[in-house]
């Protein structure tokens, strides 16, 4: 086995990324553009083609192939994306579960060939930390990953990661629920009071798959949390929330506010195709598209559709 290599992956520490600095990026500079990916997952393509996916996921080589792929295409990009968000379920083996372990090096070795002028930005999945999480999950996420919970600003936009399994089964760690969700109350009176350009978040679980009114399942939040959360994000001016989880695209409008939800790099569980989305970021609005892997892989193509994603209006 080869040995592991020092651990160049950016980590979220003291609920902030050091690499952008606050004092420099608060302020707007102009448009720019993000990648957002979702449950690279490595394991569960292997245990959902075998009908078990809590103890399959023993081979995760489709996985490698198609995050190496997804890194590749990343790394044409020009003009460069500002960062790469993975929004949750990094690995599929749940935490004390065999293979976590190899899937999570395989998936740092890939991580580690993105260009590091793209910053690659970690937020946590119910695979990542449990369905039930415990402060010992926790911690052992946040010593691999990075801070569960973190915000940071990026070209005059207030960036918030949260850690969703809070919000989904707390009840073993009621009090680190209570912290976030304190530290939430505190982010979003920053953005009220900054006036940012625009206020996103990014999460695993989405606050609804399609309908804000739709009944909670195992895919989308609580209707009391999903409401809460929506009414402190509408007050803050959020404009957007990315998500995955789904493993399929979804999402719609709330009050002006836009769920996102996109398909997976790894597994997908409906009709859509291993992907990327594509964020563009004007003073007024942001948009985006989800593309192919294939898709992505074609820089040029991608880049022309940038060119008018971008354009101010
Ligand atoms: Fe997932």
């Amino acid at each position: 086995m080869a040995e592991e290599g020092p651990d160049v992956l950016l980590k979220a520490r003291e609920r902030t990324l050091s690499v952008f600095r606050e004092d420099v990026e608060q302020k707007w500079k102009g448009p720019f553009y993000f990648i957002q990916g979702a449950d690279p997952q490595f394991g569960l393509m292997k245990a959902y083609s075998i009908g078990d996916c809590s103890s399959g996921g023993d081979e995760w080589e489709e996985e490698h192939l198609l995050t190496q792929q997804a890194v590749q295409a990343i790394n044409r990009l020009s003009p460069r994306p500002k960062f790469f968000v993975l929004c949750g379920d990094l690995v599929h083996g749940m935490p004390g579960t065999p293979w976590r372990k190899a899937q999570t090096r395989d998936l740092k070795d890939i991580l580690k060939g993105v260009s590091r002028d793209i910053p690659v930005v970690f937020v946590s999945g119910n695979h990542d930390l449990g369905n039930a999480p415990t402060p010992e999950t926790i911690e052992d996420y946040c010593q691999e990953w990075g801070d569960d919970y973190f915000s940071f600003w990026v070209g005059g936009v207030f960036f918030l990661v949260l850690n969703t399994q809070l919000y989904f089964d707390a009840s073993k760690c009621p009090e680190l629920k209570q912290a976030q969700d304190a530290w939430l109350d505190r982010q979003l009176a920053v953005a009220e009071e900054k006036q940012c350009q625009h206020v996103v978040v990014f999460q695993h679980i989405p606050l609804f798959r399609k309908d804000p009114n739709e009944a909670h399942d195992y895919f989308n939040l609580d209707e009391s949390i999903r409401r809460e959360l929506l009414g402190k994000f509408h007050k803050a001016g959020v404009k957007a929330v990315f998500s995955g989880h789904y493993h399929r695209n979804g999402g719609g409008t709330h009050n002006g506010l836009d769920m996102v939800v996109s398909s997976a790099i790894g597994c997908q569980l409906g009709e859509d195709t291993h992907g990327l989305r594509v964020v563009a970021v004007t003073p007024e609005k942001i948009t985006h598209r989800y593309y192919s892997l294939d898709e992505m892989s074609n820089h040029q193509g991608i880049e022309k559709e940038l060119t008018a994603l971008m354009k101010p209006n």
